[in-house]
């Protein structure tokens, strides 16, 4: 468990995107963190009282000075990972989802019944993520009660701020008989006991995790089940994670069964809030979209597992310019990779696929999507505001009262793939290259809620 940190501050170069698509950037600032975690101030180099303040840190041992070529940026966020697909991440990438999920993934996950088993894969992906820049992670379990509540505790224990939800899947048509809820019943009275349970671990006063009603997507649940799903939800007022309109199969499946697509469905049924979070949404349209504004729900956009699974792209910049609360997901293991950074650079790339469309065959006229390109800045705040709007939490920017979730990225590693050149690589030009180019070995350290969790 990690113990309350000591007040610090930190003096350094900050980047981050506090408003959507324009880069801030502060040299050698000084960030004051609060013995509870949080951002008491953010001062920069040329205030009246900065010299008196850098004085102060330097003279009761609490400054953290970073060297040239190191940055301070937000810590990441991940709206959507499958944790028990770890194992499978950067495989199976060969099959469309209804056959994938029957084939590949849910006899991965039945395994995690094996306590064991789910211990060691837990704690292999959270310390991952971590390295990766990952400092909250929106987690999908099992279907399992006791292998959720482990999920939970391993994030706690690790420091990471983690929402974790137990999948809940009773419908016997779309789910195997080794791998469901055994009655509506069960699926409800477990994803109550996960609720319970995580508010109350010890150690998580801070809500530093928060529990999340899961119910799958539509088509594995029964409609008893998600009416129930959205009741337990209200009744606790936590949030809640599914999938929205993913492909054409699963989009096809709810229009067929409930004659809705799934945000008209989702929102019947009582699921759609303000801390709900909807993965993929790669095929709503523009009345589902004011639906998910009207709601204040989120989306976590996939990049990555767009391109496998749903034969399309989600139109971020449209979301964005409708003004929804859009975060990125790796969606492990329909994504596969584990790092928000390269899921950034991947959201720029299909957005650009988007806008310039891919069949050589086709006019240029005809072959894409006008004005559908993002750019590494607004993916950056995907990756960090967005991400947190979505959740509702203060983290993804410096500002006074947010929670200090930070990496120092360092970009003068030997043999790293980052290489900036002094004199002309501008800070804008240094963030773009750190989102394409930085690996793991360059986030030197990570920090959340003022809690130092990787690096020393
Ligand atoms: N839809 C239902 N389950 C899943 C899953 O595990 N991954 C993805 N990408 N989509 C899903
Ligand atoms: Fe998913």
């Amino acid at each position: 468990m990690h113990n309350d940190p000591a007040a610090f501050v930190i003096h350094g170069t900050l980047i981050h995107t506090p408003e959507l698509g324009e880069i801030e950037v502060l040299r050698n600032a000084l960030v004051s963190v609060d013995g509870d975690g949080k951002i008491a101030g953010v001062m920069p180099a040329g205030a009246s009282l900065y010299p008196s303040a850098l004085t102060a840190a330097k003279d009761d041992g609490t400054l953290v000075e970073l060297q040239d070529g190191q940055y301070l940026l937000p810590g990441l966020v991940d709206l959507h990972i499958h944790a028990p697909q770890w194992p499978q991440m950067g495989k199976a990438l060969q099959l469309p989802l209804d056959e994938w999920l029957q084939q590949c993934t849910f006899p991965l996950e039945a395994k995690y019944r094996d306590l064991d088993f789910a211990r060691e894969s837990y704690e292999s992906l959270v310390d991952n993520l971590l390295a990766n820049g990952t400092t909250t992670a929106t987690y999908f379990g099992t279907v399992h009660l006791e292998a959720t509540k482990l999920l939970a505790e391993i994030a706690l224990s690790k420091g990471q701020r983690a929402l974790v939800g137990k999948v809940a899947m009773d419908n016997k048509d779309q789910c195997p008989d080794f791998y469901r809820d055994e009655s509506v019943i069960s699926a409800l009275d477990n994803t109550r006991e996960l609720i319970e349970y995580v508010r109350g671990i010890n150690g998580n006063e801070k809500a530093l995790v928060l529990p999340a009603v899961t119910p799958r997507f539509i088509p594995s649940c029964t409609d008893e089940l998600l009416d129930g799903l959205a009741k337990v939800a209200a009744e606790y007022g936590c949030h809640v994670q599914t999938h929205c309109s993913e492909s054409d199969w699963e989009h096809a499946y709810v229009l067929n069964r409930h004659g809705l697509n799934d945000t008209q469905s989702l929102d019947r049924i009582g699921l759609l809030g303000d801390k709900t979070i909807l993965a993929h949404a790669n095929l709503i349209d523009d009345p589902d979209m004011a639906t998910i504004k009207s709601r204040e729900s989120g989306i976590a956009h996939c990049p990555l597992s767009n391109l496998y699974f749903s034969h399309s792209v989600f139109p971020a910049r449209k979301a964005l310019d409708f003004g929804l609360k859009v975060g990125l997901g790796t969606d492990i293991s329909g994504g596969p990779s584990p790092s928000i950074l390269h899921n950034c650079q991947s959201a720029v790339n299909v957005s650009r696929a988007l806008e310039d469309g891919v069949d050589p065959i086709a006019a240029a006229a005809e072959r894409g999507t006008p004005n559908a390109r993002i750019d590494f800045r607004e993916a950056f705040w995907m990756a960090t505001v967005g991400g947190a709007q979505a959740l509702g939490l203060k983290v993804g920017e410096f500002s006074e009262g947010y929670q200090f979730d930070a990496l120092l990225v360092d970009t003068g590693v030997r043999d790293s793939n980052l290489v900036i050149w002094d004199g002309m690589d501008t800070p804008d030009d240094i963030l773009q290259k750190i989102i394409y180019n930085a690996g793991r070995d360059n986030i030197a350290k990570v920090w959340v809620q003022g809690s130092l969790v990787r690096g020393s």
